[in-house]
């Protein structure tokens, strides 16, 4: 499974160090080839004999070790590293990363490293919630540096809180996850719509949907995942874009029509997941509308429709919509694949439970301009991306 991967453990200073060894055992197990860096601290807790005995490797826990091999060692570990896991990664080594400080091999290989880092934070409670190291978490996640999310529960301290080592089992399957990855979009460009769009009526009022802006993220985070380039236009939302994209943020349908349609040029891959008011406010009231009458009309005009616009010029791209329905899924979704001229359009009936708005999963059909249609399960709407970007390469390709 891991066979060819070469992963650099660095083992920190704390407790759950020990727990350290049971992962470089899994790892090693699964083929990997392991090694491992110990700071001062993490060798008064673990012997580096018991880790050079599972990985078969040297044991690096010092830089100035005769013979004196760390100006070769920190850039050839770090240059031949698939990736590194910093694991217990304590509030300290995350602070010196944060901080560029380089005093140490582990710092050193982190700071020359060409591959993902992954740190798997394990500390006090206090310690983890504490902002400065919140802040160095947030800076380095900015930076693209990965994080694993700790535990919450008794702790070596005596303390109940967020901050315990995870198992090495789901550590292995998150490393398992990052050394799967599939670079397949690499050299392509990818443009996603997400989220609502907002149609004023007054200065404090406007018309919208429910779109948390959920699945087009997701689509746009796994497209950058596998290599390409993201351009997400996304209307108002409250999660945050993944690092990487190249996002912009509009309000209006007629926002996200005119940014589309200004760079769609340069897109191989048009992914339109926005749901857009079909319609906007025929005049918007400069001032709030003052409250009379028991009855109040607003006169809305049509909105242009992006995707059919897309569908018009589009070429050889590869065109994808989406189809919220609660109706007579498959015949709605079926006609706007035909009248948007798409290459595939993603089926999603909104009133099941577990799909359409704002929940983290989703379950989708597929449509094909061929006719043929996939049906899925109930799925986390990460892999529903990862899923749609299958079939669009095929249909790059078909
Ligand atoms: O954001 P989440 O909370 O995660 O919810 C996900 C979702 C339910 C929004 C998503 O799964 C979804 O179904 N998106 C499409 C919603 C929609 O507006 O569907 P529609 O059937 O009205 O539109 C059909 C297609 O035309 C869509 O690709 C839409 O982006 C596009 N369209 C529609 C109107 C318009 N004026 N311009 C468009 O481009």
């Amino acid at each position: 499974m891991l066979k060819g991967k070469t992963v650099v453990v660095g083992v920190c200073g704390g407790i759950a160090a020990y727990k350290a060894v049971e992962l470089v055992s899994r790892l090693k197990k699964l083929g990997a080839d392991v090694h491992v860096i110990m700071t001062a601290n993490a060798v008064k807790f673990v012997a580096p004999l018991t880790f050079r005995s599972i990985c078969h490797n040297p044991v690096i826990t010092d830089m100035f070790e005769e013979p004196k091999m760390w100006d070769i060692q920190h850039v050839s570990l770090a240059q031949k590293a698939d990736l590194i896991v910093v694991a217990p990664a304590t509030a300290n080594i995350i602070g010196k990363v944060a901080g560029g400080i380089a005093d140490d091999m582990l710092s050193t290989t982190i700071m020359a490293a060409n591959s993902p880092v992954l740190f798997v934070p394990a500390m006090n409670d206090k310690m983890y919630e504490n902002p400065i190291v919140q802040g160095n978490i947030n800076r380095l996640a900015s930076l693209g540096y990965l994080f694993m999310e700790p535990d919450t529960g008794l702790m070596a301290c005596g303390t109940n809180g967020k901050g315990r080592f995870p198992s090495p089992e789901a550590i292995v399957d998150y490393v398992k996850g990052i050394l799967s990855k599939k670079s397949d979009y690499e050299g392509l460009r990818i443009l996603v719509t997400a989220g609502p769009t907002r149609e004023p009526i007054d200065p404090v009022r406007y018309i919208s949907n429910h779109s948390s802006g959920k699945m087009g993220y997701a689509v746009a985070k796994a497209a950058l995942e596998r290599g390409a380039f993201v351009k997400l236009v996304t209307g108002p939302v409250n999660i945050t874009p993944p690092s990487g994209a190249e996002v912009v943020c509009v309000t209006s349908a007629i926002d996200m029509y005119n940014e589309v349609m200004k760079s769609y040029e340069s897109f191989d891959v048009l992914v339109m997941v926005a749901a857009v008011a079909d319609y906007r406010c025929a005049s918007v009231s400069e001032s709030k509308i003052k409250k009379s009458g028991d009855r109040f009309t607003v006169e809305l005009v049509k909105n242009p429709d992006i995707a059919a616009e897309l569908g018009k010029v589009k070429g050889d791209r590869v065109l994808v919509g989406f189809s919220a329905e609660t109706d007579n899924l498959l015949e709605n979704a079926a006609l706007k694949l035909a009248s948007k001229n798409m290459d595939m359009i993603v089926a999603n009936d909104v009133t099941v439970e577990g799909a359409g708005f704002g929940v983290d999963t989703n379950i989708v059909k597929f449509i094909k301009r061929d006719g043929s249609s996939i049906d899925l399960p109930i799925m986390s709407k990460e892999d529903v991306a990862h899923r749609i970007l299958d079939e669009v390469l095929s249909i790059g390709k078909g």
